[in-house]
């Protein structure tokens, strides 16, 4: 990691109130589009006609920037709805320091857009807090996050070196571990798809030679969500080429504090490039497996 990435951490006692302040955030964020659903379905589209936004993204993206400003001027703020510009290093309006703390809020505001779209239960809103540039891989870390499963209303939440948990409806926090999976091919792997129609087609090829080593696979449509599915036994195992920051920073600390591995490809951090997922008893072997195949996606 760059010496960005190594500057001062938050004392545990800090951590602790950040990991507090992303859960409260984004349960209020996951509340907010469920309740709103119904009467404010409007959707445009952004890369492609099935690459969608609804106006829910952008008003809960609204929400959690003002809480966050209100609660840290000091931090930047990096959201997926802004983030087309490529700019992370703004601070967030009415600020005077752009991020002097050093750290970057990352924040997914409907991770599983499609699946908000349909009504299909499995979307969250993910927010994390990182050291680092996000938009240089390998550059950054995630310190705290939080993904708030939305029609659950549950929160599965870390802070580094604070262990994993499940913030359930009544209040109650779970613990959460990663499956004693050891043999890749009686273990449930997750994966998805990009809007691209050419590269989907290429991640398909690349499935298509995946799936005979492994007892199944499932796509659930909001990766954030699969990292955590992985972090809590759901999944042994998750991979996929061409998620965000925005899509992983949550689910990638609580994944790793519940004691799975998060890499990318050939043992690099992950990145958009690839994010690989697991119980540290197929880590290597599903490594192995998805480097074989991911130049099939990479290149058209
Ligand atoms: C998408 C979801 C999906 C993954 C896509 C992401 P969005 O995020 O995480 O599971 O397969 O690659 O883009 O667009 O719903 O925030």
């Amino acid at each position: 990691m760059t010496a960005a990435t190594d500057r001062r951490l938050p004392s545990a006692e800090e951590l602790r109130a950040l990991e507090e302040l992303a859960i409260d955030v984004a349960a209020e964020a996951a509340r907010f589009v469920v309740e709103r659903r119904a009467a404010e379905l409007q959707v445009t589209t952004k890369s492609s006609d099935v690459d969608i936004v609804t106006v829910m993204d952008s008003r809960s993206q609204e929400l959690i920037a003002a809480r966050l400003r209100a609660a840290r001027p000091r931090d930047a703020f990096f959201g997926e709805e802004e983030a087309a510009d490529g700019r992370t290093d703004q601070a967030p309006p009415g600020t005077t320091e752009p991020a002097g703390s050093g750290l970057t809020w990352v924040v997914d505001p409907i991770d599983g857009t499609v699946n908000y779209l349909y009504g299909f239960p499995q979307y969250a809103v993910s927010v994390a807090l990182v050291q680092g540039d996000p938009t240089v891989p390998g550059a950054w870390r995630p310190v705290v996050g939080a993904v708030a499963d939305a029609v659950a209303g549950r929160v599965h939440h870390a802070r580094l070196r604070g262990g994993a948990w499940t913030r359930t409806v009544d209040g109650a926090d779970e613990p959460v571990h990663v499956s004693d999976a050891t043999d890749l091919a009686t273990s449930l792997v997750g994966t998805g798809f990009g809007y691209d129609a050419a590269k989907r087609g290429r991640q398909a090829r690349a499935l298509a030679e995946l799936i005979p080593h492994v007892r199944d696979i499932r796509r659930g449509g909001s990766a954030a969500l699969d990292l955590c599915h992985v972090a809590a036994g759901r999944l042994d195992g998750y991979y996929e080429m061409g998620i965000n920051p925005w899509d992983m920073a949550g689910g990638w600390i609580v994944l790793t504090e519940a004691g799975g591995t998060c890499t990318g490809a050939q043992g690099e951090p992950p990145s958009s490039d690839c994010v690989i997922a697991a119980a540290p008893g197929i880590a290597e072997a599903l490594t192995r497996a998805v480097d074989s195949v991911v130049d099939l996606v990479r290149h058209p």
